[in-house]
């Protein structure tokens, strides 16, 4: 496995691959890496030749009051675990690897589905996330690439501009890696104090009741609320409770398939989860 910091150096790196016309599976994350990200790289390493993961905190998708400065950085700790799942080469550039020193003029904004859910709460957020991963698709230059359905909406956004744009690779979403418990991987766990992570779960809880409440009739806007009230009571201050199509439209009824969201607080920690509920009439 290779560790390469410049633009430069991936892309030799990465010449050889291309001249041998091999399948590039690329995995971008902002490191601190768990099993969640661990299987997007294992999903990368069944469907291509060569895996690629960069690494790369990426400023411009933080908002001011957001822990940009405090995220977690751990590279070593992080290479040790790609090097263990099969990644082929790392992709660690430095910020200024990434946007230079002169200013930025050109942005990628995605309408209608950011208007909604985290990027309410996070203005210019999707914006920094569709700048950086356009970038990188341009860098790495994949054929196919891999996000997690833990950020739904962040996924959707993803597919919308690559569909928009023609940005010629596939974009492959996979599944949400769970605690024993249910709580989803995130590295901001890492920020829940001991009672904290305790409760936690009481999210990912919430979201089985309120599965088998739809199934069971009861109405969509009750289940809703039902879940609120029970994240209150357990202690989180809840950012949204929302249900969507799984293309990010609105619904009324459970009377297709439909997406239930949650954004809630623990303490300072911001978490989300999502889950996705067939409907078979
Ligand atoms: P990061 O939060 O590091 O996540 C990297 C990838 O791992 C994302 O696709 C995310 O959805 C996925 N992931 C995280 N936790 C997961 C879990 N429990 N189960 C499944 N997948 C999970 O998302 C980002 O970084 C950044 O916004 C990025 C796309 C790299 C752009 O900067």
């Amino acid at each position: 496995m290779k560790t390469e910091t410049t633009i430069q150096g991936l892309t030799a790196s990465l010449s050889p691959a291309r001249s041998a016309r091999k399948i590039i599976g690329f995995v971008p994350t902002m490191g601190n890496l768990h099993e969640g990200h661990l299987n997007l790289v294992r999903e990368a390493r069944k469907l291509c030749d060569v895996v690629v993961v960069s690494i790369f905190v990426n400023p411009i998708q933080f908002g001011p009051n957001e822990d940009f400065d405090n995220y977690p950085r751990t590279l070593e700790q992080d290479s040790h675990l790609l090097a263990d799942v099969g990644c082929d080469i790392i992709f660690a550039p430095t910020v200024e690897q990434m946007y230079g020193n002169k200013p930025r003029l050109t942005n990628i904004s995605v309408s209608e589905i950011t208007n909604d859910l985290c990027g309410l709460q996070r203005p210019g957020h999707f914006d920094g996330v569709a700048v950086v991963v356009t970038k990188l698709f341009n860098i790495v230059q994949p054929n196919f690439a891999f996000f997690g359905q833990k950020d739904y909406q962040q996924l959707a956004v993803i597919r919308q501009f690559v569909r928009d744009l023609n940005i010629p690779l596939e974009v492959i979403g996979v599944p949400i890696t769970r605690a024993e418990d249910g709580l989803a991987l995130s590295s901001r766990n890492g920020y829940l104090s001991e009672e904290n992570r305790k409760i936690a779960p009481t999210i990912f809880q919430t979201l089985k009741a309120a599965e088998q409440e739809l199934h069971q009739g009861v109405a969509l806007a009750e289940v809703l609320e039902n879940i609120k009230q029970k994240l209150t009571q357990a202690g989180f201050i809840v950012d949204y409770v929302e249900a969507r199509t799984p293309e990010l439209q609105k619904i009324e009824a459970f009377d297709q398939d439909v997406v239930l969201f949650i954004a809630a607080k623990l303490g300072n920690t911001r978490l989300i989860d999502n889950l996705q509920i067939a409907y078979t009439a």
